[in-house]
């Protein structure tokens, strides 16, 4: 693989062990993937930031690059495995709290932005159209390439964690623009109306399209909240990095003659909601799996005015889109009712299998995903039922 001046020059550890340690992971990916360079990249998103996924070994791997690394471009940080402020109130053991700070502490030392959400795009992480960036959160790398048409492959920790402090990565994958063609049409012929239904068929596609790239016909029109649901799903049931919607998304604007496809029905719509649900009366309620959006939040305000809660609901969302609900007096109403916003972290990443909870009502397809894996039961349900369900009580 071709290297330029400098960046022999950081392989050669002339600019100190992180990122002699950096260069050679990109040069190692690069030669697997057959890169012919690597390509400056303007921020990078990492995904290893819960404590409950990194465990020790992760933490050392971050500590001893903290020692002399630096990050070269903006880098923001995925949610962690609990609020950095509010641990106590969530009932977060002392010990998990000390070692998720001290892999904050490393992140920090290393210059991320301690912003821990997956949502970086509502945070002050947005790249612009055809910018090369490497992100590690799975939602948000469908996100940016698909709704926002920059370029990154699905990076891992390390892999993203190197980009930060070399500035670049691999040129490969999805930084190419022949690899970000459609590998399967998707025929929509029943009408999505709510966020909950992208998420489902995001789900139901993602078992199918596996790692490919699906090119959805019929959807008229999709907002934030549904694009960013759509992302989730699809990246959680199968491994997409990248979808276009005729017509909405920046690069949709491809022949797909050709291309396999399928149709997705009422009856499918119908299926993908049912896989979703298990038995059980719910005894904990989390909203915001992608990190909930202002929009999302003032429902929840608007739902919750003069309300109590009876279960535990966590409203999941990032510090940016908190200060905007305080600005916004939607803050004020949440709190009020008994709901905690959960800010640094969700409802996956935090131990809460631990906490004693078993029945999760969630709005989001990924959260259900991977709650189930973690051994809980789940319920998927709308937003507003969501809410709903946690004023109910049993
Ligand atoms: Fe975000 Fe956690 Fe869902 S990181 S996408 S809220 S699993």
């Amino acid at each position: 693989m071709y290297l330029t001046d400098e960046e022999e020059d950081m392989l050669a550890g002339e600019e100190g062990h992180a990122t002699q340690k950096a260069m050679q992971i990109l040069v190692a990916l690069g030669k697997i993937y057959d890169a012919e360079r690597l390509v400056k990249v303007s921020s990078v998103q990492v995904s290893g930031v819960s404590y409950k996924n990194l465990g020790d070994a992760g933490l050392e791997f971050l500590s001893e690059l903290a020692r002399d690394g630096k990050a070269r471009v903006k880098t923001t940080l995925n949610p962690a495995g609990m609020s950095l402020t509010d641990w106590r109130a969530q009932g977060i053991d002392s010990g998990f709290a000390e070692k998720q700070l001290a892999v904050i502490d490393a992140y920090d030392r290393l210059g991320a932005e301690i912003t821990c959400t997956c949502t970086p795009y509502l945070a002050g992480n947005e790249p612009a159209y055809g910018e090369h960036i490497a992100w590690g959160e799975s939602s948000a790398v469908a996100y940016a390439n698909s709704v926002i048409g920059a370029r990154t492959n699905r990076e891992g920790g390390p892999s993203a964690l190197a980009a930060s402090l070399t500035g670049r990565t691999p040129l490969y994958g999805l930084h190419l623009i022949e690899n970000r063609k459609p590998t399967l049409v998707v025929d929509i012929q029943t009408l999505l109306r709510f966020p909950e239904d992208f998420s489902a068929m995001g789900y139901f596609v993602g078992r199918l399209v596996k790692d490919g790239i699906p090119y959805f016909r019929g959807i008229t029109s999709a907002g934030l909240e549904e694009m960013k649901s759509l992302s989730a799903a699809l990246a959680s049931s199968g491994g997409v990095a990248m979808f276009h919607v005729e017509g909405l998304t920046p690069e949709s604007r491809v022949d797909v003659a050709g291309t396999e496809s399928l149709s997705f029905t009422s009856r499918d719509l119908g299926e993908a909601g049912s896989i979703l649900n298990d038995e059980g009366s719910p005894d904990f309620v989390a909203v915001g799996c992608p990190h909930c959006s202002l929009k999302e939040v003032a429902t929840i305000a608007e739902l919750l005015e003069d309300q109590k809660v009876k279960h535990e609901l966590w409203v999941c969302c990032s510090r940016e889109v908190k200060r905007q609900s305080d600005k916004a007096g939607y803050s004020g109403i949440i709190e009020k009712s008994g709901a905690k916003f959960a800010l640094d972290t969700c409802m996956v990443v935090a131990p809460i299998e631990e906490l004693g909870y078993r029945v999760v009502a969630t709005n989001s397809a990924k959260a259900c995903h991977y709650l189930r894996n973690a051994g809980l039961k789940v319920r998927f349900m709308p937003l507003e039922e969501c809410v709903v369900e946690a004023t109910k009580g049993s």
